[in-house]
């Protein structure tokens, strides 16, 4: 934030969260008082004799911009510490790094792709055991707990059905089991939860998404309170490279810097189209956490500040011809994977982003292969509405 006081900063005092996303990470660069972060594009710093320099060494361990970023990204979800790595699964990869052959995690059984087969593709090969249960009910999680339990991880709400676990609940278990609890807060964003707050260890986040908000970069995020684990967090990102290069960390800088405007206008447009799709006499079931008798709607009332702008639907017509039909119809909605963006986009999670889940364990878990996801944008909503409408006629 500008300011003529040198010694203080805004950040010390407590200020409403629109103030601080706006003014998180911002100081004015040292060497030309420039507001905006310059974007540092430099693979090296040059040092004055060896091992006098100004903090900054090799641009996989130390970027200014980026600097900028994670402490930004630390701030806004009301943490100590954050780390910005070059994609949402590189910064889950580098949670998983902190275990060893023999632990355990256990894991929502619903819950974005990527996670799902980058824990039981790679990882499971190294020894490391996942269970998969349904968070949603803290006692699954309490019977999976062994000795070995060292990581219980957990996305709140859940891509694509919308599940909420009660993160408060779920980071008691993990005490008690001497296991960190760690958050995927993407769906949510920093607006919405924050789940330091409420007892997790590690936040994480696709920066991709409602971070970055513009469908421009590709970045993931970790924030903790930690020392110990903010330096086993950064030894990891350090060794093994995951970092994102600066201008991508300028982009989500100056994504952050809108996010709350943004979500608030997501939310606004997410319930306007939940209500009118449980309305249509042509769709069968909506999935959207703001629904009072939604089964997670109690705990998303008091862990959220809002609801959000994901929603998934299935039709009446089960067949996958139908949900082909609306998917390829509509105009304003492009069919695209991701979410979080101004732009709205219509997805379809059983062919895009969770194919790589195994029919059968969709199926159980409820993701059958008529669901459609939308990511609801912040364009006006009567036309989102008319869209929908045509495309499903
Ligand atoms: C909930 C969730 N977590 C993690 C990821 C992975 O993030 P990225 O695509 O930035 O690697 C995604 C991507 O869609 C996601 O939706």
């Amino acid at each position: 934030m500008a300011t003529n006081d040198k010694t203080a900063s805004p950040l010390d005092t407590p200020l409403q969260l629109a103030t601080k996303i706006i003014h998180a990470g911002a100081e004015p660069d040292p060497s030309t008082g420039a507001i905006m972060t310059p974007i540092y594009q430099t693979s090296t710093y040059v040092q004055t004799a060896p091992g006098q320099h100004k903090g900054y060494e090799y641009a996989r361990s130390q970027n200014p911009t980026r600097k900028a970023l994670e402490d930004a990204l630390a701030v806004i979800e009301n943490g100590r510490y954050g780390l910005a790595f070059s994609s949402g699964v590189a910064a889950t990869d580098a949670v998983i790094k902190l275990l060893a052959p023999g632990d355990e995690v256990i894991a929502a059984n619903d819950m974005y792709g990527g996670t799902y087969r980058l824990f039981t593709k790679v990882f499971e090969k190294f020894g490391i055991k996942f269970i998969y249960v349904d968070t949603t009910h803290v006692a699954n999680v309490a019977a999976a707990v062994t000795p070995r339990t060292k990581l219980i991880w957990i996305e709140t709400p859940t891509n694509p059905l919308m599940n909420i676990t009660d993160i408060r609940a779920v980071a008691g278990v993990a005490k008690t089991a001497g296991a960190l609890l760690c958050v995927d807060n993407t769906f949510a964003s920093p607006y919405l939860q924050n789940p330091l707050d409420d007892g997790a260890d590690i936040v994480m986040h696709s920066a991709t998404k409602y971070l970055g908000g513009h469908s421009d970069v590709i970045q993931g995020a970790l924030i903790m309170n930690d020392p110990a684990l903010r330096e086993q967090l950064y030894f990891i990102q350090k060794s093994c490279g995951a970092v994102p290069g600066p201008m991508d960390c300028f982009l989500v800088l100056r994504g952050i810097k809108t996010l709350h405007v943004r979500m608030q206008r997501h939310c606004e447009n997410g319930a306007v189209i939940a209500h009118h799709l449980r309305n249509h006499p042509k769709v069968a079931n909506v999935y959207w956490p703001g629904f009072e008798d939604n089964a997670g709607y109690a705990v998303a009332n008091k862990q959220m500040r809002d609801f959000g702008g994901m929603i998934s639907f299935t039709l009446k017509d089960d067949r996958i011809e139908a949900a082909n039909a609306v998917l390829s119809s509509t105009k304003i909605f492009a069919l695209a994977e991701s979410l979080g963006g101004v732009e709205s986009l219509i997805n379809h999670p059983a062919s895009m982003t969770h194919a790589s889940i195994p029919r059968e364990e969709r199926i159980k878990n409820g993701l059958s292969d008529g669901l459609i996801r939308l990511s609801v944008g912040i364009e006006a909503a009567q036309d989102l509405v008319n869209d929908l409408d045509q495309a499903i006629g």
